[in-house]
């Protein structure tokens, strides 16, 4: 793994690529600890871009009338749930009605690429939490391993259903990007960001409200594509899966972790509301992107 040491907006494919790159190090196997970046300058350079990326992204949502309390936190964040359904429905709608299946497969080996260990990134938000909400986030963590059955550990799923969709591009000669659009490297180092970076927890916890809440629409039309193009049961078999567990982690995720942090603090309230906004913009980002690139290649 390379790392530069010089910085570049963070902003630009090297820099998301960089901070990929470094992440991944981080949260790679114990027995690569010696590959682990640990200089001074490479801390130092990560910490600039993050900085900016942060400074960047809390620019846009500055208008944002933020909520302080419970009760005004659930009204606003339902609205965000189903607003980034609704920004993204072209999208959910072609997969589901009209995508050929090449379309459906290079999807889903587009979010193979960024999709970082979302288990691991559970694992992280756990740390120092206490009581209900630890309860919470163990048995989403518990549901991510598959309930202790191997092959049914969600990653173990994905990996499945994505190699069948490979083998598809394959077949069809059909070429992944050389270079994963920024976009895509956005999305996925977000919530590795934030989860590795103490301060942004709440953030985090935002994040992750916003990916379980609005999971169960996109793994929808996904199944819902791939049974129309005649997809085998092991390949939609993650996806069917997740429509339902992903309500259930939403749910369980806004009243058992984020309602009792909030607890109408209003500091803790507004910085998962940042999280939930930010990862909204860059979220959107994304699927505009994927979106673009699948229409393109997958005609
Ligand atoms: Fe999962
Ligand atoms: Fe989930």
């Amino acid at each position: 793994m390379e790392l530069v040491t010089k910085t570049e907006h963070f902003s630009s494919n090297k820099a998301q690529y960089f901070l990929n790159d470094y992440y991944r190090a981080l949260t790679d196997s114990p027995a690569r600890f010696y590959s682990v970046p640990d200089s001074i300058e490479t801390l130092k350079e990560i910490r600039l871009i993050e900085d900016d990326w942060m400074t960047c992204e809390e620019g846009k949502i500055s208008e944002e009338i933020l909520p302080s309390n419970n009760g005004e936190f659930l009204d606003w964040y339902r609205k965000k749930l189903k607003l980034l359904n609704k920004n993204i429905s072209g999208f959910l709608d072609y997969i589901e009605n009209e995508a050929p299946a090449s379309a459906i497969a290079y999807y889903v080996c587009m979010e193979e690429l960024v999709d970082g260990s979302f288990d691991d990134i559970m694992a992280l938000a756990q740390l120092g939490v206490h009581n209900e909400s630890k309860m919470a986030i163990a048995e989403n963590y518990w549901d991510e391993m598959g309930k202790g059955q191997f092959s049914q550990i969600h990653t173990e799923m994905f990996s499945e259903s994505s190699s069948y969709c490979k083998k598809m591009l394959a077949d069809l000669a059909l070429k992944l990007p050389n270079e994963i659009p920024t976009e895509c490297l956005m999305n996925g180092n977000l919530v590795t960001f934030w989860s590795l970076r103490r301060k942004f927890i709440p953030r985090l916890y935002g994040a992750i409200g916003l990916i379980e809440g609005s999971a169960p629409l996109r793994f929808r039309a996904v199944t819902k594509g791939m049974e129309r193009c005649g997809f085998p049961e092991s390949a939609i078999a993650y996806h069917r899966e997740h429509i339902q567990i992903d309500a259930v982690h939403g749910k369980e995720w806004l009243h058992r972790v984020l309602i009792p942090h909030i607890e109408n603090d209003e500091r803790i309230c507004q910085e998962i509301a940042r999280g939930v906004l930010i990862r909204f913009s860059i979220a959107e980002n994304y699927y505009t992107s994927v979106e673009a690139i699948v229409r393109d290649r997958c005609t």
